[in-house]
């Protein structure tokens, strides 16, 4: 491995000509600087040097005059632990130039798993696809199965606290009683030895809403011990989105470790601005001396399962339960008043309408997808509750849905705060994959060439230098990861080629099942996954574990 200065003249090389020789390209290296022309020399799925290499010779050499060259993007929040599986090509995201994803998010992981309470881990997903077995129980075995098949982008994976709560004690609505809570910690620090990178909740979803805020410190604190970080969909976006932020902050103090403040939004008309107020709280805090970063991505429509829009004591004891509650003409009463009563948290109709939240996927009520709440209502001739509780008993609440609640400055303050990345809480996707005939959010497709074309191109929020840092360098410094997000010799060539001029996201609401435009090259480990705007079939991602 060679270190050598960006200028450097000849580099004769020990051991041979570079196997592959980018030439001519500008260099944007993801530490946030101007990039300037170099050429860039890989060996054996690693940088081995950067400048002018117009004298060395190479196996293969690439062209990409005129073109951008940046670290392969690492999408800080990603939900592809699930989808994955049935699409290892991870097509919707390498397309992107997403080399590496940070998976586990918002309190779900597919492990570990009790067999005790594996059926309502089952329940937990949106959707189990074809080759999930659930055969794994720790989450190195897990991981182990995960990593088998070959993948083609990087996956670091956080452990979900709802998967710890319902591993030791299901959909209890109860704090942990000592027991449980030493079994949860126990899972997590074993997941930690096996391959974690870090806790994350998801605090408006049962079972993750069910915890008091000490019973997250108790397990921080492990993470903690094991150098992973907090990242957490927090405990309200809507009216209590400052006491949200305030909360995750708290617990980063007393279990001393990084907290990552999941896709920060304001929720609902009513909040929208709140997002400069949560983002002061983060500088706040780092002015302190802790540690708090966040992450978004740039839409004004965020998009959940449609178990959200029920109250979380619906869902106790798991899925069976709450089917048994909605059908039950006194419980159905009960959650009526709970939908349709203001207030935060699952208040969220309020704030929303029903004429703003789509159904997006939805595979028994195909029906429904693409079409708004109250248009279902309507065309059925019933009110908009009663629309809503039929799809979520007829999805055995398996369905997803698109909220239209942001504000567009709430999203360019988000995007444009020096301590947020780039996270795309989407999934990879392809238009053949299972969900290929629904509407699922278009930030599975678009988050990161909107980011580099819409945000920074056109719109000029954003430098590119500092669009790709918050896509690379940044939350690669955030995670450790310490050989990724960044070009210079040494440091593996996760990387993507892109034509700055046309980078473009073209998946819409309506049609989302749309890759980019100008993504051109992308590598991971040195090897092409996408080389001239085609997918190599390649996997030579991996799951990665913690240094
Ligand atoms: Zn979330
Ligand atoms: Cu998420």
């Amino acid at each position: 491995m060679l270190n050598r200065p960006r200028s450097s003249a000849p580099l004769a090389r020990a051991g041979g000509p570079f196997d592959l020789k980018i030439t001519g390209a500008t260099v944007i290296d993801g530490t946030g600087t101007t990039g300037g022309r170099a050429d860039v020399g890989i060996t054996d799925g690693v940088i081995a040097a950067v400048g002018d290499l117009s004298r060395e010779h190479a196996g293969t050499t690439l062209n990409a005059s005129g073109k951008v060259l940046a670290p392969g993007f690492i999408d800080m929040h990603s939900h592809s632990d699930w989808r994955l599986w049935e699409n290892r090509r991870a097509e919707s995201k390498i397309r992107q130039g997403v080399t590496t994803e940070v998976v586990g998010n918002c309190g779900f992981s597919p492990a570990p798993v009790s067999t005790e309470f594996l059926d309502d881990l089952r329940g937990f997903a949106i959707d189990v696809p074809k080759g999930m077995t659930f055969e794994w129980r720790t989450f190195g075995e897990y991981l182990a199965a995960l990593d088998a098949d070959g993948l083609a982008v990087n996956v670091l994976h956080l452990v979900g606290h709802g998967a710890l709560r319902i591993a030791a004690m299901g959909f209890a609505r109860r704090p942990p009683d000592p027991g449980e809570l030493t079994r949860m910690q126990k899972l997590l620090a074993d997941a930690h030895e096996e391959g974690a990178w870090g806790l994350s909740t998801g605090l408006i979803y049962a079972p993750g809403s069910y915890a008091a805020t000490e019973e997250l410190i108790a397990l921080a604190r492990v993470a903690a011990r094991h150098r992973g970080i907090y990242a957490s969909h927090i405990r309200g976006e809507a009216s209590t989105l400052l006491d949200a932020v305030a909360e995750a902050i708290r617990i980063g103090r007393e279990a001393e470790l990084p907290v990552q403040v999941s896709h920060v939004k304001a929720a609902g008309r009513p909040n929208w601005g709140a997002v400069e107020r949560a983002l002061g709280l983060i500088d706040q805090a780092c002015a302190e001396g802790l540690d708090v970063r966040a992450d978004a991505y740039p839409y004004t429509a965020s998009s959940t399962t449609i178990r959200t829009l029920l109250p979380d004591w619906a869902l106790e004891g798991g899925i069976d339960a709450m089917i048994a509650r909605i059908t039950d003409t006194a419980t159905r009463a009960r959650i009526r008043r709970d939908i349709e009563s203001p207030g935060d948290g699952q208040g969220l109709v309020g704030r929303v309408g029903w004429e703003n939240v789509m159904i997006a996927s939805a595979s028994h009520r195909k029906d429904a997808e693409g079409r708004r709440i109250s248009e279902i209502a309507r065309a059925a001739g019933v009110d908009a509750v009663d629309a809503a509780l039929e799809l979520i008993v007829d999805e055995a609440g398996h369905a997803s849905m698109i909220l239209f609640q942001l504000d567009e400055a709430d999203v360019r303050r988000a995007l444009g705060h020096p301590r947020v990345m780039i996270g795309s809480d989407g999934s990879a996707l392809s238009p053949s994959g299972s969900l290929g005939g629904s509407k699922p959010h278009p930030r599975s497709y678009g988050t990161f060439p909107r980011v580099l074309g819409h945000y920074a191109r056109e719109e000029r929020l954003l430098t590119l230098a500092q669009a790709v840092h918050k896509m690379t360098g940044l939350p690669a410094r955030r995670l450790g990861l310490r050989d990724r997000g960044v070009i210079r010799p040494g440091a593996k060539a996760d990387l993507a080629v892109f034509d700055a001029q046309r980078v473009a996201d073209l998946a819409t609401y309506e049609d989302p099942h749309r890759y980019p435009a100008g993504i051109e090259h992308v590598l991971v480990d040195g090897r092409f996954v996408i080389k001239d705007g085609q997918h190599t079939g390649s996997l030579p991602g991996r799951v990665l574990t913690p240094p």
